[in-house]
Protein backbone atom coordinates (compact mmCIF):
# COMPACT_ATOMS: atom_id res chain seq x y z
CA UNK A 1 0.00 0.00 0.00
CA UNK A 2 1.32 3.57 -0.92
CA UNK A 3 2.95 5.17 1.97
CA UNK A 4 3.56 2.34 4.17
CA UNK A 5 6.79 1.28 4.81
CA UNK A 6 6.95 -2.21 6.01
CA UNK A 7 8.82 -2.75 9.16
CA UNK A 8 7.66 -6.45 9.67
CA UNK A 9 6.46 -9.02 7.55
CA UNK A 10 4.12 -11.58 7.90
CA UNK A 11 6.98 -14.42 8.84
CA UNK A 12 8.79 -12.53 11.39
CA UNK A 13 5.16 -12.07 12.84
CA UNK A 14 4.13 -15.34 13.07
CA UNK A 15 7.66 -16.47 14.29
CA UNK A 16 7.02 -13.54 17.34
CA UNK A 17 3.86 -14.81 18.22
CA UNK A 18 4.96 -18.41 18.35
CA UNK A 19 7.76 -17.17 21.10
CA UNK A 20 5.30 -15.31 22.99
CA UNK A 21 3.08 -18.16 23.32
CA UNK A 22 5.79 -20.19 24.60
CA UNK A 23 6.50 -17.87 27.40
CA UNK A 24 2.94 -17.62 28.00
CA UNK A 25 2.58 -21.43 28.40
CA UNK A 26 5.31 -21.26 30.83
CA UNK A 27 3.67 -19.30 33.02
CA UNK A 28 0.05 -19.87 32.44
CA UNK A 29 -1.97 -23.13 33.28
CA UNK A 30 -4.46 -24.40 30.72
CA UNK A 31 -7.73 -22.84 31.52
CA UNK A 32 -6.71 -18.85 31.98
CA UNK A 33 -8.50 -15.94 30.48
CA UNK A 34 -7.44 -13.76 27.24
CA UNK A 35 -8.78 -10.10 27.46
CA UNK A 36 -8.23 -8.10 24.03
CA UNK A 37 -8.31 -4.73 23.82
CA UNK A 38 -10.36 -3.70 20.78
CA UNK A 39 -9.91 -2.57 18.36
CA UNK A 40 -6.24 -3.15 17.61
CA UNK A 41 -5.89 -6.26 19.11
CA UNK A 42 -8.34 -8.17 17.16
CA UNK A 43 -5.93 -9.84 14.50
CA UNK A 44 -3.22 -10.45 17.34
CA UNK A 45 -5.70 -12.19 19.57
CA UNK A 46 -6.73 -14.26 16.67
CA UNK A 47 -3.13 -15.30 16.01
CA UNK A 48 -1.79 -15.70 19.55
CA UNK A 49 -4.69 -17.96 20.83
CA UNK A 50 -4.32 -20.43 17.96
CA UNK A 51 -0.71 -20.69 18.99
CA UNK A 52 -1.23 -21.86 22.12
CA UNK A 53 -3.72 -25.01 21.46
CA UNK A 54 -0.69 -26.59 20.32
CA UNK A 55 1.24 -25.69 23.76
CA UNK A 56 -1.57 -27.49 25.16
CA UNK A 57 -3.45 -23.97 26.44
CA UNK A 58 -7.52 -23.72 26.30
CA UNK A 59 -8.17 -20.11 27.42
CA UNK A 60 -11.35 -18.28 27.27
CA UNK A 61 -11.00 -15.47 24.88
CA UNK A 62 -12.67 -11.80 25.58
CA UNK A 63 -12.27 -8.38 24.38
CA UNK A 64 -12.83 -5.03 26.31
CA UNK A 65 -13.60 -2.16 23.76
CA UNK A 66 -11.38 1.31 25.28
CA UNK A 67 -11.43 4.39 23.28
CA UNK A 68 -8.65 7.38 24.13
CA UNK A 69 -7.20 8.18 20.50
CA UNK A 70 -10.16 9.06 18.67
CA UNK A 71 -8.99 9.59 15.08
CA UNK A 72 -5.60 11.35 16.19
CA UNK A 73 -2.25 9.81 16.60
CA UNK A 74 -1.80 11.13 20.23
CA UNK A 75 -3.56 9.45 22.85
CA UNK A 76 -5.60 11.86 24.88
CA UNK A 77 -4.48 10.28 28.03
CA UNK A 78 -8.15 10.12 28.58
CA UNK A 79 -9.81 6.54 28.53
CA UNK A 80 -13.31 5.32 28.12
CA UNK A 81 -14.73 2.54 28.76
CA UNK A 82 -17.00 1.89 25.29
CA UNK A 83 -19.56 -0.86 26.69
CA UNK A 84 -19.31 -3.72 29.79
CA UNK A 85 -16.52 -5.83 31.52
CA UNK A 86 -17.44 -9.10 30.34
CA UNK A 87 -18.72 -11.45 33.25
CA UNK A 88 -16.67 -13.81 34.70
CA UNK A 89 -13.33 -12.03 35.30
CA UNK A 90 -13.49 -12.83 38.97
CA UNK A 91 -10.87 -15.45 40.52
CA UNK A 92 -9.56 -15.86 36.56
CA UNK A 93 -6.03 -15.53 35.77
CA UNK A 94 -6.01 -12.97 32.84
CA UNK A 95 -3.42 -12.59 30.02
CA UNK A 96 -4.43 -8.89 29.00
CA UNK A 97 -3.40 -8.21 25.55
CA UNK A 98 -3.11 -5.03 23.90
CA UNK A 99 -1.35 -3.79 20.05
CA UNK A 100 0.95 -1.41 21.19
CA UNK A 101 2.12 -0.12 24.82
CA UNK A 102 2.51 3.79 24.01
CA UNK A 103 1.90 6.61 26.87
CA UNK A 104 0.95 3.44 28.94
CA UNK A 105 -2.38 4.84 30.28
CA UNK A 106 -4.43 2.51 28.18
CA UNK A 107 -2.68 -0.76 29.62
CA UNK A 108 -3.03 0.93 33.38
CA UNK A 109 -6.37 2.04 33.00
CA UNK A 110 -7.56 -1.21 31.61
CA UNK A 111 -5.48 -3.46 34.42
CA UNK A 112 -6.97 -1.75 37.77
CA UNK A 113 -10.57 -1.91 35.75
CA UNK A 114 -10.10 -5.93 35.81
CA UNK A 115 -8.40 -6.07 39.11
CA UNK A 116 -11.71 -4.17 40.36
CA UNK A 117 -13.92 -6.95 38.44
CA UNK A 118 -11.75 -9.36 40.70
CA UNK A 119 -8.71 -10.79 38.30
CA UNK A 120 -6.77 -13.01 40.56
CA UNK A 121 -3.91 -12.14 38.81
CA UNK A 122 -3.05 -9.88 35.01
CA UNK A 123 -0.28 -10.59 33.33
CA UNK A 124 0.12 -7.41 30.13
CA UNK A 125 1.24 -8.61 26.42
CA UNK A 126 1.43 -5.57 24.04
CA UNK A 127 2.69 -7.04 20.18
CA UNK A 128 4.41 -3.65 19.89
CA UNK A 129 6.59 -1.72 23.26
CA UNK A 130 7.44 2.35 22.23
CA UNK A 131 9.08 2.33 25.74
CA UNK A 132 10.58 5.77 24.97
CA UNK A 133 6.85 7.59 25.10
CA UNK A 134 5.72 6.12 28.66
CA UNK A 135 3.93 8.13 30.52
CA UNK A 136 2.12 6.07 33.13
CA UNK A 137 3.88 3.90 35.65
CA UNK A 138 3.92 -0.03 33.85
CA UNK A 139 5.71 -2.22 31.90
CA UNK A 140 4.39 -5.14 29.29
CA UNK A 141 5.36 -8.27 31.01
CA UNK A 142 5.35 -9.64 27.70
CA UNK A 143 6.25 -7.72 24.16
CA UNK A 144 6.81 -8.91 20.59
CA UNK A 145 8.37 -5.88 18.89
CA UNK A 146 10.49 -3.02 20.79
CA UNK A 147 10.43 0.27 18.50
CA UNK A 148 11.17 4.21 18.60
CA UNK A 149 8.83 6.98 18.11
CA UNK A 150 7.31 5.83 15.47
CA UNK A 151 3.15 5.60 13.57
CA UNK A 152 2.71 1.95 13.48
CA UNK A 153 -0.34 0.13 11.06
CA UNK A 154 -1.76 -2.93 9.83
CA UNK A 155 -2.10 -6.23 11.32
CA UNK A 156 -5.22 -4.59 12.87
CA UNK A 157 -4.05 -1.39 13.84
CA UNK A 158 -5.65 1.56 12.47
CA UNK A 159 -4.81 4.89 11.48
CA UNK A 160 -7.91 7.20 10.82
CA UNK A 161 -9.75 3.30 10.30
CA UNK A 162 -7.64 2.65 7.95
CA UNK A 163 -4.77 0.43 7.24
CA UNK A 164 -6.33 -2.71 9.63
CA UNK A 165 -6.35 -5.33 6.97
CA UNK A 166 -2.72 -5.09 5.70
CA UNK A 167 -1.41 -8.02 7.01
CA UNK A 168 2.11 -6.84 7.83
CA UNK A 169 3.19 -4.53 10.05
CA UNK A 170 4.56 -0.92 8.83
CA UNK A 171 5.24 2.79 9.26
CA UNK A 172 3.62 5.87 7.85
CA UNK A 173 4.79 9.61 8.34
P1 LIG B 1 -1.37 4.38 25.20
O1 LIG B 1 -2.57 4.49 26.09
O2 LIG B 1 -0.76 5.72 24.91
O3 LIG B 1 -0.36 3.36 25.69
O4 LIG B 1 -1.88 3.94 23.78
C1 LIG B 1 -2.19 2.66 23.47
C2 LIG B 1 -3.20 2.64 22.38
O5 LIG B 1 -2.99 3.70 21.45
C3 LIG B 1 -3.09 1.34 21.61
O6 LIG B 1 -4.14 0.49 22.01
C4 LIG B 1 -3.27 1.78 20.19
O7 LIG B 1 -4.61 1.56 19.82
C5 LIG B 1 -3.01 3.25 20.14
N1 LIG B 1 -1.70 3.51 19.51
C6 LIG B 1 -0.55 3.81 20.14
N2 LIG B 1 0.45 3.94 19.26
C7 LIG B 1 -0.09 3.71 18.04
C8 LIG B 1 0.46 3.64 16.71
O8 LIG B 1 1.66 3.82 16.46
N3 LIG B 1 -0.43 3.33 15.73
C9 LIG B 1 -1.75 3.10 15.96
N4 LIG B 1 -2.29 3.13 17.17
C10 LIG B 1 -1.47 3.43 18.21
MG1 LIG C 1 -5.97 0.48 20.95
Amino acid sequence: MTGVRRLFDEAAIAGRVRDLAREIAETFPREFTVVGLLKGSFVFVADLVRALHPLGLAPRVEFVRLSSYGCGRESSGEIRLVGDVPAGIDGRQVLLVDDIVDSGHTFAYAKSLLLEHGAERIVTCALIDKPGRREADITADLVGFTVPDVFIVGYGIDYAEQYRSLPYLGTID
